[in-house]
């Protein structure tokens, strides 16, 4: 019964969790859009206001024109629109997420014995620590080489760097699967980090300022918008290493840490060209389709580089014998029993009598010889040739008798 409300609870946050993230992502897509759409204004009243660039827009029927002031309006109205619950709410969310599906059941998801055999204490502990430390180091970057001159490359470089350690470390301590997700959770906290540390905080003294009838100084705004390219940035990667378990080929990689880069590299390309497009197209920067090509050129190759062994053919005129059932009971008592036995049942799949077997053949099949992803992180050490076996028992009609 517990787990039967834990199941509920775990859709309840992943759904609310995708309609924030939505929210958020959406708002903020549509912000550099527009950020990266605006045009002088032609009307001399607008110029006369303070507006540094607008854009016209036509959407469900209406006519929109939006107006960004070059520093800040004369007057502020009494009512502004502030985002920030969107980004909160899927950090909040996530967190929860990721610590009832890894944190809770750190010895079945977070932790991969062949890679590291701790004690679940110390891989929690550590993988709560990727949080804090990658948001300092990040943090600690941008305040140091953020308001130089070329601070953008040098920080763009450093970052991938830390990147790029954060996926090796997690991809050599825990799970595949768990690593590209603590990655991907890492760097959407920092998202969030940016959010709650600089921009909001950044906006509330440039508002507060402005009631005050005081200057407004530019380097909240510098500041903000520097946090919040970097967030536009981060998206596509982010959302593929929360979409990754659901393609274990990619996190069950020998070199799966080189993976999970090279994919995210390519994201981050590919929200360059959707950034720079929008300029290009006012003729405020250079044609943006070298950022398109760099990302499918990643991608490509990785796809490439990825391709599995092909599997012998078996020699012509060789026996064609059926797997029996009792080949299989075997291998599954060996390599399944224990999270899907009589003791336990893992997401109450239970693979000890032929009726069971039966109902759940599909998935044994999906899931143990074509996704790999049972045995969870391989943990009863199942051989490729058992794997084979599996697969062999199920095309010849995965008979239980
Ligand atoms: C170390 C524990 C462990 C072992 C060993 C294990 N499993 Fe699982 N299994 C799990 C867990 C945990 C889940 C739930 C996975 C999830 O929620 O993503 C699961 C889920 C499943 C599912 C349901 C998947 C779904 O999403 O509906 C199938 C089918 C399955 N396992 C088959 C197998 C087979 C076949 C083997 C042996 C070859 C095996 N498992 C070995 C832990 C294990």
């Amino acid at each position: 019964m517990e787990s039967y409300y834990l199941d509920w609870a775990n859709l309840l946050l992943r759904w609310v969790h995708v309609i924030t993230a939505i929210a958020w992502i959406g708002a903020s897509f549509y912000f550099v859009m527009l950020d990266n759409s605006l045009e002088k204004p032609q009307d001399p009243e607008s110029l006369d206001k303070g507006v540094g660039g607008e854009q016209w827009a036509v959407h469900g029927g209406g006519f929109y024109n939006m107006q960004k002031y070059a520093l800040a309006p004369k007057k502020l109205p009494d009512h502004l629109h502030w985002s920030y619950w969107e980004s909160y709410s899927t950090w909040l969310t996530g967190f929860a997420l990721f610590t009832m599906s890894y944190l809770w059941n750190a010895s079945t998801y977070l932790i991969d014995k062949s890679k590291m055999d701790w004690q679940p204490g110390a891989a929690i502990g550590v993988a709560l620590a990727f949080f804090v430390v990658f948001w300092m180091a990040y943090d600690a970057i941008c305040q140091l080489f953020g308001q130089r001159k070329n601070g953008d490359t040098i920080v763009g470089v450093l970052v991938a760097l830390l990147v790029a350690a954060a996926a090796w470390l997690a991809c050599h301590w825990f799970a595949g699967r768990a690593a590209f997700l603590l990655v991907g959770a890492m760097m959407a906290t920092t998202m969030s980090g940016n959010v709650f540390f600089w921009i909001i905080p950044g906006q509330r003294k440039n508002v507060a300022a402005l009631r005050e009838g005081k200057p407004v100084d530019p380097i909240h705004g510098a500041r903000g918008k520097q946090r919040s390219v970097h967030n536009t940035y981060f998206t596509l990667p982010v959302l593929f290493a929360m979409l990754s378990n659901h393609y274990s080929f990619t996190y069950t990689h020998k070199y799966n840490w080189v993976v999970l880069l090279l994919i995210m590299l390519g994201g981050a390309a590919i929200r360059q060209f959707f950034v720079v497009r929008h300029r290009f197209k006012l003729g405020n920067a250079g044609n943006p389709l070298p950022y398109a090509m760099l990302g499918v050129v990643v991608l490509g190759l990785t796809i490439v580089w990825m391709r599995p062994e092909p599997t012998p053919e078996p020699a012509p005129g060789a026996a064609v014998q059926k797997v029996s059932y009792g080949e299989v009971q075997k291998v599954l008592e060996q390599r399944c029993y224990m999270c899907h036995g009589a003791a336990v049942q893992m997401k109450n799949v239970r693979l000890d009598t032929p009726a069971d077997v039966t109902q759940h053949a599909q998935g044994i099949y999906q899931q143990a010889v074509v996704t790999k992803i049972m045995p969870m992180n391989n943990a009863t050490q199942i051989t490729d040739a058992e794997r084979a076996l599996l697969g062999k028992w199920f095309q010849d009609g995965a008979v239980t008798k």
